[in-house]
């Protein structure tokens, strides 16, 4: 899969590309990101890429121009561009598996007051992680990245996301490592006993009881899916 993160601040993901399981998926070839400045593609004085608000009011808008250039050197029929917003649907892990069947996502990063409302018309896709506003959208493009890379295969066990959050309507069971007792906290006998069995209903049982509890709606989701695959 190649990536194409477009950005006023490159910078920003200097750590994010060089650490951890990012970097090994870039460096075994599994994933290819490219950060491009839209700044490169401003036809103005001191590359200016934004400006004020046709009928007036508070912050700089993003122009078309540059942002629309650079969506336009990187696109091919084989990509989806994503523009990052907080008024776009809600990114959950459902469209992180819809993601990585794509061979290339170009994520456009916002800033300032947000974009000129014509730069949504090249857009394939409007995402939010979540309601709330953040300063741009380079933690919201490095969220995607993160998550759609770690289910590209082979860049971890199949296993280790198969038995994450979301992936079955569940959140995860508690897990422990050593001591065996740390203070007055002990780790559940069950998990201790080397019973395969009881340890996978032990799982699946706090599967169900934390999921009940922290996230009824999600619970309703499980429920309602289990129903049509009967
Ligand atoms: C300050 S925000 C603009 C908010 C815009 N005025 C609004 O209220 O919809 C600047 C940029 O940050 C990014 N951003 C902020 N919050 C986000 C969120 N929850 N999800 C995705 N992107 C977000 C977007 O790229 C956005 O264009």
């Amino acid at each position: 899969m190649k990536i194409d993160i477009l950005t006023l601040f490159p910078n920003m993901f200097e750590g994010f590309l060089t650490e951890s399981i990012i970097k090994r998926a870039i460096n075994t070839k599994k994933v290819e990101i490219n950060i491009i400045d839209f700044r490169k593609f401003s036809h103005l004085k001191h590359h200016q890429v934004d400006d004020t608000p046709y009928g007036g009011g508070a912050g700089m808008v993003l122009m078309c121009e540059p942002v629309v250039e650079a969506i336009e050197s990187v696109k091919t029929e084989d990509s989806l561009v994503i523009l990052t917003t907080p008024q776009g649907e809600k990114y959950t892990e459902k469209t992180a598996l819809e993601l990585k069947k794509y061979k290339h996502l170009i994520i456009v990063c916002g800033h300032y007051e947000g974009y000129d409302e014509r730069i949504r018309e090249f857009a394939d896709l409007e995402l939010s992680i979540g309601d709330f506003v953040l300063t741009g959208g380079e933690i919201p493009a490095m969220a995607i990245t993160d998550s759609v890379v770690r289910l590209l295969d082979g860049v971890i066990t199949e296993e280790s996301y198969k038995e994450d959050s979301f992936s079955n309507y569940l959140l995860d069971f508690p897990t422990y490592t050593k001591p065996a007792s740390f203070r007055e906290l002990s780790v559940p006998e069950v998990l201790l006993s080397g019973d395969h069995q009881k340890i996978k209903e032990y799982r699946l049982n706090e599967q169900i009881k934390r999921t009940q509890l922290r996230r009824p709606d999600l619970w309703e989701a499980y429920n309602a899916n289990k129903k049509s695959e009967k």
